[in-house]
Parts: structure tokens; sequence; C-alpha cells
């Protein structure tokens, strides 16, 4: 393979797919595909953080990039979906997010870096019962399967766990703790670094 050619390897691109729906209460709508430029293969086998740029990302959308072989969802929430967060606490298995894996700096109840954005969640989409990927269910109300009295979140389809806006986890279900938030740091108001904080994580 040429030189080039091999920069062009090194350099491939993952299409990484954003699913938005229009706000709490509205239908979901798809929207289009979204490139994002990753390290190297070598460096992301090695865990290198990952840079996601988020200036297309509208709000009620949420998009996908991979990090340690993980899906991690940015999720951009409206005002809305921000305000269901302190109606449902009494609800939630670990409101503080006590016993879940999230960096201090997350550690208030949008689980975000609330003095930047606290509208943008970085979360792990992985369920933390036995690793089932969850379901985006933005919609409030009895619709897709949900209860009338859900306000949106997001759904396990393995066993049932639920989760909130900020990816708390519903009383009673079978996942042990909320969904984790890995370490990162803007680099702008646009670029989210994954993977690495201004704490040396
Ligand atoms: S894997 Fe999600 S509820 Fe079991």
């Amino acid at each position: 393979m040429s030189n080039q050619g091999k920069m062009d390897c090194g350099r491939r691109r993952l299409i990484v797919a954003t699913a938005a729906v229009g706000g709490v209460g509205v239908a979901a709508t798809a929207v289009p595909f979204v490139a994002s430029m990753l390290p190297s293969e070598r460096a992301k086998a090695a865990g290198a953080p990952v840079e996601a740029d988020i200036s297309k990302l509208e709000p009620g959308q949420m998009m996908v990039v991979e990090w340690r072989g993980k899906p991690v969802w940015i999720i951009n929430r409206t005002p809305e979906m921000l305000a269901t967060l302190s109606q449902m606490e009494d609800e939630l298995a670990d409101p503080p997010s006590a016993k879940s894996i999230q960096p201090e700096y997350c550690r208030n109840n949008t689980r975000s870096i609330s003095d930047k954005k606290p509208e943008i969640l970085v979360m792990v989409g992985i369920c933390t019962h036995l690793g089932c990927s969850p379901s985006a269910k933005f919609k409030a109300g009895a619709s897709e399967g949900m209860s009338a009295s859900w306000k949106g979140g997001f759904l396990c389809p393995c066993h049932g766990s639920t989760f909130d806006f900020a990816g708390r986890v519903f009383k009673d279900k079978p996942a042990p703790t909320n969904l984790d938030i890995p370490p990162h740091k803007y680099l702008s108001d646009t670029r989210i670094l994954i993977g690495e904080d201004t704490q040396g994580a």
C-alpha cells in the first residue's frame, strides 16, 4: 500500500448515527448522519480520548461517538427535558448518583458540566444491569409501550430498566446503578473531548 493509502486508512472516519426528537411530546424524526474524526486505530485501542463536534446537535437531539469500544451518547436536552429531572427524584433509585460512576464535576442533578453547559449530557449508552443498549424514549406519556406517567428518558429493552433524562435509573428495576458518565471536558464551545478531563482522568 502506498504511503498515501496508509495515511487514508489511519484517518478513517467513523460514521455515527444521530437520533432526534423535536422535544418532549413531539414524535421522533430522523436526521442526517454526521461524521466525526477519530484517533488512529492504534490510539483507539490504547483508549485514546475521542473528540466530538456538537456544533450541529440541536436541542432534543442525540449523537453517538465510540470511545474505548463503547457507545457514548451526547444529548442536547431541551428546557422541557431538564425540567423533568427535579419532578421524579422520589421515583429514582439513586437520585444523587452516590453509587454510580461519574466524575465529581458531574455530581449534580443534570449530571453534566453544569457551569458550562447543563443541557449537554455525555453518557455511556450501556445498561448497568447486563450491558444491553437502552433505547431513547423521549416522548412523554402513554406511547411506545410506556405508561401514562412517563416523562421521557430511556428504556432498556432487555429487562425493562428505565432511566430519566440524566441516565438515572428508576426504583425497583434490574439495573443497579445509573448509566455511567465518562470523563470529559470542553475544548471549545462546540468541541468535547471524551476520555480526558481537567482533573487528569
Ligand atoms: S440489561 Fe438492561 S435491564 Fe437488563
